[in-house]
């Protein structure tokens, strides 16, 4: 035991915790690790499913307040449907009747959101242990997580390795990023699927927190979620948030893309001058607490995602439900059911190529 600990002390650099938190059914041992930053800002992350189960960010007179929906034990973790927090693959989002056809083969997943495949099927990289270590570069300290899922996994082609780094900065930057390699062509799409509630997590719903998105388009959907394949203009519709706006706002509003998804549930197309560069894709206040969260990315698009299913059936960390609206996702990613629809980004990725992707939340306080 004392071997153990004075191993682990050497590996683990100042600044990150890591102590036991689980045993899966099947015997594997979760870790939880504890990220403290100068700023004040303080982020969970679990092995299993690379959740984020905790963000402590300050407010405006410095109070602390953990701004992410999560749960206290692993089993809670291991029943998850909400994708609280976690790691999402291979394809996040829906991809249409669990189908799609590459190289002409067709391919069949897990149909398990209403008739289409939702983020990675029964038993996704959300629910995978992950390999972590701790390491520490420039000041900054982060965790580098890996998991290799194996060719035929929920029924997708090829041996597909995953890794990815979270690392915050000094002054509560959460950089991370996504890189995955492929031995047979198969689609990827890898998110972070984190619930903000700035006000703190239990602490009501998030329909007075504002929202700016750098996006003039988004993907409107079918009564199942899937895009149309149209990119329609925001232009004068509920989905303008290209200044900042409340975002319960207009989510009642007599609209037909907001009654489809009971709410905002939907992909927006990001604006881009250059490239795939990280570029800015959303802007998030409470401002009550003056708590805010930039988030820069250079994935083509992002999910925003008012937790219209959280239904209060569900307790979250100290016992307190996840209440209807509880929480919002704001989850970077590559456009929903791409594999079936040629004329959207390809998420397509070949042997020897490498995919690779970054996204950063920058927590901060904003003046009044
Ligand atoms: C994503 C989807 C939602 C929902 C949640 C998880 O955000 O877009 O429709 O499935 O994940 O509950």
């Amino acid at each position: 035991m004392s071997t153990r600990s004075s191993e682990q002390s050497q590996s683990t650099p100042p600044g990150v915790r890591r102590e036991r938190f689980g045993t899966t059914p099947d015997g594997q041992i979760v870790e939880r690790f504890t990220l403290t930053s100068p700023s004040g800002v303080t982020i969970g992350v679990l092995s299993f499913g690379g959740v984020i189960q905790s963000i402590l960010a300050p407010d405006r007179r410095g109070a602390l307040a953990d701004v992410t929906l999560g749960y206290d034990t692993l089993e809670e973790y291991g029943r998850d449907k909400s994708y609280l927090g976690a790691l999402v693959g291979r394809y996040a989002n829906r991809i249409r009747e669990g189908r799609f056809t590459l190289e002409g083969r067709e391919y069949t997943l897990a149909k398990n959101a209403g008739g289409n495949h939702l983020h990675g099927g029964m038993r996704g990289f959300n629910k995978a242990v992950w390999a972590v270590k701790p390491f520490e570069e420039r000041g900054d300290i982060g965790l580098a997580l890996e998991h290799v899922s194996r060719d035929g996994d929920e029924g997708y082609p090829g041996t597909l390795r995953a890794r990815v780094s979270y690392r915050l900065t000094r002054d509560g930057e959460l950089v991370i990023d996504f890189l995955a390699t492929t031995d047979k062509a198969t689609p990827v799409n890898l998110t972070q699927h984190a619930y903000f509630n700035l006000a703190g997590s239990g602490s009501g719903d998030i329909l007075g927190h504002s929202l700016e998105l750098n996006a003039s388009r988004f993907t409107p959907v079918d009564a199942t979620l899937i895009p149309t394949g149209e990119l329609r203009s925001v232009r004068g519709t509920p989905f303008d948030f290209s200044t900042a706006e409340t975002v319960g706002a207009r989510i009642g509003a007599d609209d037909e893309q907001l009654r489809l998804a009971g709410g905002y549930d939907h992909n927006f197309v990001l604006d881009r001058t250059g490239g795939a560069e990280l570029a800015l894709a959303a802007r998030l206040t409470e401002p009550v607490s003056g708590r805010g969260v930039d988030i820069h990315t250079t994935e083509p698009g992002i999910q925003f995602y008012t937790g219209n299913f959280l239904d209060g059936t569900v307790m979250g960390k100290g016992g307190v439900p996840h209440r209807y609206r509880s929480g919002l996702a704001l989850e970077t990613q590559h456009f929903p059911n791409s594999p079936n629809e040629p004329s959207f980004p390809s998420t397509i990725l070949q042997p020897g190529a490498e995919h690779r992707s970054r996204t950063v939340y920058h927590f901060v306080v904003r003046p009044t």
